[in-house]
């Protein structure tokens, strides 16, 4: 293990800090009820955070991760392009919490392709990841292999390589007895957690069928200047490049077919097909992504997920999981289930705190606890089940999990560089 960290002072860490906090802390970290934010373990030792990608979510995750333990301090960031760490820094200058406990001088932030591998070898015990998901699993490996406690963003890869690497980077973990918490932030709110547990426990009875939605308008789009390299373009506007995003049933979607593999007890489905296409994002600046997948997702018990994503302006927009059972239905965002009558047997209507705050508390627990988290085992599933919708859509044949599994078919360039790196052509079914 390569780390900066001393190992004593991980280890301290580990151990000292399971004896010191497991009672004070473990009913909150464990519960379904609000943590107590901002707790002090009572280890003195301030855990670094370092945030690789310090776009939108990476900012939001540094600002959670300090909420979750005031004993905290982000010292390191790392993007592939000092303006966004500038606008970063000034952000987190603007919040009260951050501006108090950052501490990031200059040789501290990195740049360019080797960013993260820069960040791992400084001091940092977190390390949040939040590039576009075509990084993520290089990066992973480089902060695993370093001994870094992980927050890692979805979805973790574009392509089933990229799926197998973090399967076995998580595993690497593992037997380091490090954190990785993944970003599938559903998995970490009261209220869905409850719902699933109703569901799991049988009030609806046996799942038939999931319907999926996530229809919803468009997202930014950070536009195109002539001192840019195609390379440099792709990746201001990742979004719409396959290689970078995964699509945006990776992108997006992935939070609904996470849900609906947790419904299905985290078994993977073994077979998927599927359409889509780009009705509206014809021009050129919308790079080689689809506008709507509509993908059926088969298990072998027969139960099916119907699938619909959109990103189009000016549409009926709806995101909900619609479970039907043989005793009744639920609905998981909304929190509420009825009987096959239509009557609401039960709902979840009590307060509940942010999930992005919460999945920040679970992890540090973790550490200060010396009892590591690793989400490896789900946030690969749901990963490899969005490419397998994405295929199953742009091939028009019918994909199986497994065969997708074993995969080499790699999206993206083979060496980083800045230049005049060309994409696929939108992938056209049959
Ligand atoms: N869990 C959620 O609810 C949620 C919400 C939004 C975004 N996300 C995920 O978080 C990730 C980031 O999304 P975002 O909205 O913050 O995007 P963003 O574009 O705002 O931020 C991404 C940042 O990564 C940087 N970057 C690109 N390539 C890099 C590289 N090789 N090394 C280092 N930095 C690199 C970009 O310059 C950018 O600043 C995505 O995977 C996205 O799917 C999750």
């Amino acid at each position: 293990m390569t780390t900066e960290s001393s190992p004593d002072r991980r280890n301290f860490i580990k151990t000292t800090a399971k004896t010191v906090v497991a009672g004070s802390v473990a009913g909150s970290l464990l519960s379904q009820t609000a943590p107590a934010f901002g707790f002090h373990s009572g280890v003195d030792d301030k855990l670094k955070i370092g945030l690789v990608g310090c776009g939108g979510r990476g900012t939001g995750a540094v600002i959670n991760a300090l909420k979750a333990d005031s004993n905290s301090e982000v010292t390191a960031v790392a993007d592939a392009f000092q303006d966004r760490i500038d606008v970063c820094i000034k952000s987190l200058g603007r919040n009260k919490l951050a501006s108090e406990r950052m501490n990031v001088p200059a040789e501290h932030q990195f740049t360019g392709f080797d960013c993260a591998k820069d960040l791992v070898g400084t001091d940092v015990d977190v390390v949040i990841l939040a590039t576009p998901p075509y990084f993520r699993p290089s990066q992973l490996r480089a902060a695993v292999e370093a001994g870094k406690h992980v927050f890692c963003e979805k979805p973790v890869a574009v392509d089933a390589p990229g799926v197998r690497h973090v399967e076995e980077s998580c595993k690497m973990a593992s037997e380091m007895g490090n954190s990785v918490v993944s970003g599938l932030c559903w998995r970490y709110d009261d209220g869905v957690r409850a719902t699933m547990e109703q569901i799991h426990g049988g009030t609806i009875g046996d799942i038939l069928t999931i319907q999926e939605n996530y229809l919803t308008g468009t997202l930014w789009h950070r536009g195109e200047d002539p001192a840019w390299s195609e390379m440099e373009h792709q990746m201001r506007n990742w979004l719409y490049y396959n290689w970078l995003s995964g699509d945006h049933i990776a992108e997006q979607h992935i939070h609904s077919l996470d849900k609906a593999v947790w419904l299905m007890g985290d078994q993977p489905p073994s077979i998927a097909y599927g359409s889509g296409g780009r009705l509206v994002r014809t021009q050129p600046k919308w790079g080689n992504i689809y506008d709507h997948f509509s993908t059926c997702y088969e298990w072998d018990n027969g139960v099916k997920t119907y699938s619909y994503c959109r990103q189009m302006a000016g549409c009926f927009n709806d995101v909900e999981d619609y479970i039907v059972g043989t005793e009744g239905t639920a609905k998981v965002l909304k929190h509420e289930i009825k009987d096959s009558k239509g009557n609401t047997v039960w709902k979840y209507d009590q307060k509940k705190p942010s999930m992005y705050d919460v999945e920040h508390v679970h992890l540090f627990n973790s550490i200060r606890q010396g009892q590591p988290i690793n989400n490896g085992d789900y946030m690969c599933k749901s990963t490899l089940m969005a490419i397998m919708g994405r295929e199953a859509c742009y091939t028009g044949k019918k994909i199986k999990w497994d065969e997708l599994h074993a995969s080499d078919d790699k999206l993206g360039p083979e060496n980083w560089a800045w230049g005049d790196y060309q994409p696929r052509e939108v992938a056209k079914p049959g």
